[in-house]
């Protein structure tokens, strides 16, 4: 398996191909399964896995896989080959899970293509999102970023709002997936539930980011959130003129995030 794939010959449009690609054929197992009778792998307190999960990675992962060979996948449902290497694909098969397990057809499907860049801790190995794709099956929205290109939706270019007044903003929180991040996001959450135009919460991480990219939402915070909820639409906010910011959470591989248009940023509560 070839795992050392060096940096400098990445064909950028290639990956961005082969990355829609993938999206779609991902989708079109979402759609066409959105009305059946789906299958539970896990339930807990505030979170379900289903078996369309592992398929539609399986899926991506076989389409990635045709067009680059061995490349690394770190997946929400599984991880193939060595994901602390250069180059790696970060994979969300079904973002909104719990949406689509009850029928709500607000989820999507992404894929980022990261490179390792250089970290003074050896040990912890950092990471650069080149490129990021977000699609939405049910609205057949694809928003697209290369680094250092613009963001689009369906091929135009898009960008995020300049509102300046958190009074006349629309933000968009997650509660993730435990007590403990619910109980980190509720103090902000009732913060924002006072003073910004309007509150949203759609559970598909995804499509929180690139809903900010576009302008529909003003902002998106998430205290507890992983990586494949965030690489790819973390890019496409950024290359819509956004500001996007993450921080690791101490003790465990989450994250916590703040994506907003470039003026409103300050107005929100910092998780510093
Ligand atoms: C979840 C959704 C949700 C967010 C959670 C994510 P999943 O992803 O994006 O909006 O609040 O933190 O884990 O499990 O549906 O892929
Ligand atoms: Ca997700």
């Amino acid at each position: 398996m070839q795992t050392k794939e060096p940096v400098r010959e990445l064909n950028l449009n290639k990956a961005l191909e082969c990355s829609v690609e993938a999206v779609h054929a991902a989708g079109r197992l979402l759609r066409r399964n959105m009305r059946s009778t789906k299958t539970v792998h896990l339930a807990t307190a505030h979170d379900l896995k289903l078996e369309l999960d592992v398929r539609s990675q399986e899926k991506i992962e076989s389409v990635l896989h045709r067009a680059f060979p061995g490349r690394p996948i770190l997946g929400e449902e599984k991880s193939v080959g060595d994901i602390t290497g250069p180059i790696r694909w970060v994979v969300d098969p079904l973002d909104g899970t719990v949406n689509f397990a009850h029928g709500i057809p607000h989820v999507c499907v992404q894929i980022a293509l990261q490179k390792r860049v250089p970290t003074r801790n050896a040990s912890t190995p950092n990471y650069q999102t080149l490129l990021g794709v977000v699609y939405d099956p049910f609205q057949d929205e694809l928003w697209t970023a290369v680094r250092g290109e613009p963001a689009r939706l369906n091929g135009v270019p898009v960008h995020a709002s300049n509102r300046r007044c958190l009074s006349e903003a629309v933000v968009s929180v997650g509660f993730g997936k435990s007590d403990k991040t619910l109980d980190a996001i509720l103090p902000c959450f009732i913060q924002l539930a006072h003073t910004a135009l309007k509150i949203r919460t759609m559970g598909s991480a995804g499509l929180g980011l690139a809903y900010v990219a576009c302008g529909r939402f003003d902002a998106y915070l998430e205290r507890g959130i992983s990586l494949w909820d965030i690489a790819a639409g973390g890019l496409i906010v950024e290359c819509a003129g956004g500001k996007f910011w993450c921080a690791k959470n101490p003790g465990d591989s989450s994250f916590r995030m703040i994506a907003s248009n470039k003026g409103l940023f300050r107005q929100l509560p910092q998780f510093t």
